[in-house]
């Protein structure tokens, strides 16, 4: 058997962006990037170094530009910056002075806007209260907050003293808070009372006081008033924040720190095992952040820009944290659930502020459609210019319904792909010259340097699916596993010697594009013919009934392995003859070998709290097997009981 993927999904549709849109666009012609893209594969070092020169104010310029070889790449090597003062302390001595740097809505309502000259005074006053808590530079401090101002602010106060930030979803258990104090050391932890999810409080301090009983290397934790819900403070230990920021100076000038300097550990599941640190470092990752924010959501000072992530996650560090503000935008933020108070929230907020780019993720945009088009439909989106989506491959139906309902057939798609690993966008649409095709991340960002090669690290040629490596390295990736290095080289280096490979597969086809087809674990080999499941999961998604699909294989006398989907309906339970229906659907648009063995109807799938299907727990149940691996991470664990239950 070869270990290609092959690859069973066909799209012809192609949009190009409009002659208006590319003429106003930083990057607006072929040619440009073309030219951006060649000089950065052939001489790295120029390309990088020259954008690090104009894009970043340094301390101190640095003498090398990369130095050794990938994995064990340095960059901007004896230059001094810090990553707060270019996402704030620039901007203070510009015009932008008075200009929004957060737009920021409560789930219940309540809204503030934060200048960058105050984001300015409130980070340094952060800052010095840091320092008085006897936080010094390269220390580790764990943030576990709701999406309000005060995250950002506790970010760049960390980043102005370069203290290490490890931000933990506010969704996390103590469970998972201690081990990641552990692993980091962490010295303080950050977090608020509580913060607003779909009408409930969730209780952040309380959480935070159960993991401190096996947190012995935390000495304090800061706590902001939110929601006002009762907590218990242990003198010496807990403060609250609005009194340590009391009277607090707001005089705190920014540390110079090498371009090395530890900025964050942000902590990915592994397949097994604990939890990996992922650390990014200072002068690299604000590069890859700022030129990407501005090359692929077209980035202008009159845009209101809008990332629905939660900071939790690595998409809203780079994308509504230190992307954004390193480019002096206007970012906006909104602390609770899309469908609080009504399925028509995010749409709300759009009207209201007039975004102009909107960036989401396919799992959400899939809720929009089973929610119905009568939500958007109540709301002026006129102000969208630019809409974009990350995590998943996105199926074409839902990037079609995007398109269409939410884009109003005028918006360029920006499918975004890339990894926490990666720390920045690596493979997407340019906005102002790519012609996209739904379901495509099309091609790679200047400094990017991908291929398909087989386990033996061949490279494939069209359309045939293989892993998908970086050959060169990148300013913006990451150095290291916190405290395991080993492990590092393990998990990315190790599979095909000299390339990156962080675990997808993908195909690049005959006009180049990159198609992702999912985690290369979530392949699945009927009789010799190894399928991608998402493909499947595309197809399904396609019939008018079906809102979400998840394939798994299971194991299959005849076939080695068997297709098993599990599928949730627009309306309705399901019944036989849908059952018969969704099998004959798959067989006519992918092909007789894609043939579904079992249909289970579920009313949900069960994920992440990131929003990603837990396929590993699907492939148990498919396989009548109990789950044995880590469950910590899934966002609803009734849904895999009724899933069970359903099983006959
Ligand atoms: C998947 C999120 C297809 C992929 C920024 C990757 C995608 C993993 C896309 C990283 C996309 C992310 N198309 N697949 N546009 N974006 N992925 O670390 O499998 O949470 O390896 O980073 O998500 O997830 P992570």
């Amino acid at each position: 058997m070869s270990d290609n993927i092959e690859s069973v999904l066909h799209e012809d549709r192609k949009f190009p962006p409009s002659p208006e849109f590319s003429a106003a666009a930083h990057i607006s012609s072929e040619e440009q990037y073309l030219d951006m893209w060649n000089r950065a594969k052939d001489d790295p070092a120029g390309f990088w170094g020259g954008l690090a020169r104009e894009n970043i104010d340094w301390f101190q310029d640095f003498e090398a530009t990369m130095e050794g070889e990938m994995p064990e790449t340095k960059w901007f090597v004896g230059g001094k910056t810090n990553a707060c003062y270019n996402c704030v302390d620039r901007h203070v001595t510009t015009w932008r002075k008075n200009k929004a740097a957060i737009i920021w809505e409560g789930e219940p309502g309540d809204q503030r806007v934060l200048t960058y000259g105050d984001l300015h005074r409130e980070v340094s006053k952060f800052a010095n209260v840091l320092k008085k808590l006897g936080v010094e530079t390269g220390d580790r401090v764990t943030l576990y907050m709701p999406m309000v101002p005060e995250l950002a602010i506790a970010m760049l106060a960390c980043a102005r003293i370069g203290a290490t930030h490890s931000i933990i979803f506010g969704g996390f258990s103590a469970d998972a808070i201690a081990d990641r104090n552990n692993d980091a050391e962490a010295k303080l932890v950050i977090t608020a009372d509580g913060g607003w999810r779909r009408g409930k409080e969730v209780p952040l301090k309380k959480t935070v006081d159960e993991s401190m009983e096996r947190s012995p290397t935390v000495e304090k934790v800061v706590v902001l008033k939110r929601t006002g819900g009762d907590v218990s403070m242990i003198p010496d230990r807990d403060y609250w924040w609005h009194d340590l920021m009391e009277g607090e100076s707001a005089d705190c000038p920014a540390t110079e720190l090498d371009s090395e300097h530890p900025l964050f550990i942000l902590y990915t599941s592994g397949s097994t095992g604990k939890p990996k640190g992922v650390l990014h470092t200072t002068a690299g990752y604000l590069l890859g952040t700022t030129m990407t924010s501005r090359w692929v959501f077209d980035l202008k000072d009159e845009d209101t820009y809008w990332c629905t992530a939660d900071i939790g996650w690595v998409t809203g560090h780079s994308y509504i944290v230190y992307g954004p503000l390193s480019n002096g935008a206007t970012t906006v933020m909104y602390e609770g659930g899309p469908n609080w108070p009504d399925e028509g929230r995010f749409w709300e907020i759009v009207e209201k502020y007039k975004v102009n780019i909107f960036y989401t993720a396919p799992t959400a945009i899939r809720a929009f459609i089973k929610w119905g088009d009568e939500w958007p439909n109540k709301y002026d989106l006129s102000s969208l210019r630019l809409l974009g989506t990350v995590g998943e491959p996105i199926n074409p139906e839902a990037w079609m319904w995007y398109h269409k309902v939410i884009g109003g057939e005028n918006c360029p798609i920006v499918d975004t792909w890339w990894q926490t690993e990666t720390g920045g966008i690596m493979m997407s649409p340019l906005p102002g010259v790519t012609a996209t095709k739904p379901g495509s991340c099309t091609t790679p960002l200047p400094g990017v340097v991908p291929d398909i090669q087989t386990e033996t690290g061949e490279s494939l040629g069209a359309n045939q699916g293989g892993l998908l490596v970086m050959t060169q390295p990148w300013p913006h990736m990451l150095r290291t596993l916190y405290g395991d290095h080993d492990r590092f080289l393990d998990v990315y280096f190790s599979r095909i010697p000299g390339r990156y490979f962080a675990g997808d597969g993908a195909r690049r086809d005959e006009d180049g594009y990159y198609w992702i087809m999912g985690r290369v674990d979530d392949v699945i080999n009927v009789s010799g013919h190894r399928l991608s499941t998402m493909e499947v999961e595309s197809a399904l998604a396609a019939h008018d009934d079906v809102a979400e699909a998840a394939v798994v294989g299971f194991p299959h006398d005849l076939k080695g392995e068997g297709i098993c989907c599990f599928v949730t309906l627009k309306k309705g339970d399901g019944s036989e003859e849908m059952e018969k229906e969704l099998i004959a659907h798959v067989r006519k648009q992918i092909g007789v070998v894609a043939t579904p063995d079992k249909i289970k109807f579920a009313a949900a799938l069960p994920k992440t709290r990131s929003g990603k299907i837990m396929r590993r727990l699907l492939r148990d149940i498919a396989a009548g097997r109990e789950s044995a691996g880590d469950q910590t991470t899934l966002e609803d664990v009734s849904v895999l009981d009724k899933l069970r239950a359903s099983d006959e």
